[in-house]
């Protein structure tokens, strides 16, 4: 069986990390992956927009059982803590959270990373299984007092060997190396996995690094471990499984993408890759004419977009929550075209591993 230092380090079976896919949730698809082998991760990021925006908030609340909603996000993030070590006891299943620590989040997502840590504290069992924190969409430094106070093993997502020096300098346990065909938020400077990836692990030795951006089945995996990666984080290959929290018609856009079926736009945060569709599109032209800097690696600033046109990604993913296809805007990496079908975590994940070993072996034979 393939098994990395990462497995070891984490108590995972497989080196396979659940993408955390905010502001949407993952609260049952983390549940099926902790119980597969691979590390699961609960998406923090609508609590900690919650003050932003109502709507996100509402799809993110579609993947609440009774009882998870608390008084506060962090007593609602503890909740589903809760429930997720109760639903994985059985398999003892290992899980984590994605907290965006951008700057416009500072105060939520030291909130979210406070609650983490509080539960944990007085329970052995949440200890070990409740076991990462990944962070994204920030500088990990001014996190590392809070994190490095406890024993969580510390992720953070980068996009540049700049940005992992930053991590090293943070002292983080391990690098998630985020290349530009991956799904939703991306970079304003592309680089790739094929590029990215080696180039981390080159520029930090003595670190577990993981690929992600592209990786959707045992063939990529492989990939990344020769390209000196501990293991891989997949988004939209775990986006379209059964468990998945996500809407029908989110995962059946991912089953309808075509040949170069994505496109980069601005977003509320960013540029971001979304699933060509009409209105993702139409996304590309409004860019094209306020915020070109998207495609020429220029940061622009909010001030040349106006409000309506920021607001225009929420309305398409409401739209999507709300079944309407023609308004409908959804957001998956580039391997989209390369997901054609809807398994059950298990399945997905048992598939993956063996075509990583056939593939293996098929190499030494060459
Ligand atoms: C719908 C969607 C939402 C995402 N949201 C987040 C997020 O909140 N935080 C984050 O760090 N990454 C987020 N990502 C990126 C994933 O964590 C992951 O790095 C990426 O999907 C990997 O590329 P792949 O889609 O090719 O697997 C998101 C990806 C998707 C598809």
């Amino acid at each position: 069986m393939i098994r990395t230092e990462l497995c070891e380090r984490l108590g995972i079976k497989y080196p396979l990390i659940q993408a955390g896919m905010g502001p949407f949730g993952t609260n049952r698809l983390c549940i099926a992956c902790a119980n597969a082998g691979v590390l699961g991760l609960i998406s923090a990021s609508a609590l900690e927009f919650k003050f932003m925006s109502e709507d996100t908030y509402e799809m993110f609340k579609r993947t609440f059982e009774p009882g998870i909603e608390g008084p506060t996000p962090a007593e609602t993030l503890k909740n589903i803590f809760r429930r997720t070590l109760e639903r994985t006891r059985e398999s003892g299943g290992i899980f984590g959270v994605n907290v965006m620590v951008s700057e416009e989040v500072r105060g939520p997502a030291e909130e979210m990373i406070r609650a983490t840590l509080e539960v944990r504290e007085d329970d052995p069992e949440m200890r070990r299984r409740l076991r990462v924190l990944v962070t994204s969409a920030g500088n990990p430094v001014p996190w590392a007092e809070m994190v490095k106070s406890s024993d969580l093993f510390w992720m953070h997502v980068v996009p540049s060997v700049r940005a992992a020096r930053k991590c090293v300098e943070a002292g983080v346990d391990g690098i998630i190396a985020s290349g530009h065909e991956g799904g939703f938020h991306v970079a304003w400077e592309p680089l790739h996995t094929m590029t990215l990836l080696p180039a981390v692990v080159d520029a930090c030795p003595g670190v577990p690094v993981v690929g992600a951006g592209g990786f959707c089945d045992g063939r990529t995996l492989v990939a990344a471990l020769a390209l000196g990666a501990q293991g891989v984080q997949m988004g939209t290959r775990f986006l379209c499984t059964q468990e998945s929290d996500f809407v029908d018609l989110w995962k059946e856009s991912i089953l309808k993408a075509g040949d170069r079926g994505t496109v980069v736009a601005r977003g509320i945060v960013g540029p971001a890759r979304y699933i060509r569709s009409p209105f993702s599109e139409e996304m590309v032209e409004v860019t094209v004419k306020y915020s070109p800097g998207v495609y020429t690696g220029k940061p622009d600033d909010l001030t040349t977009v106006p409000v309506e046109v920021l607001l225009k990604e929420m309305e398409g993913f409401s739209a999507t929550y709300r079944g309407e296809r023609e308004r409908a805007l959804t957001a998956g990496g580039e391997c989209a075209q390369r997901i054609n079908d809807l398994p059950t975590v298990k399945e997905l994940v048992e598939r993956i591993m063996r075509e990583a070993e056939e593939t293996l072996a098929r190499l030494r034979s060459l």
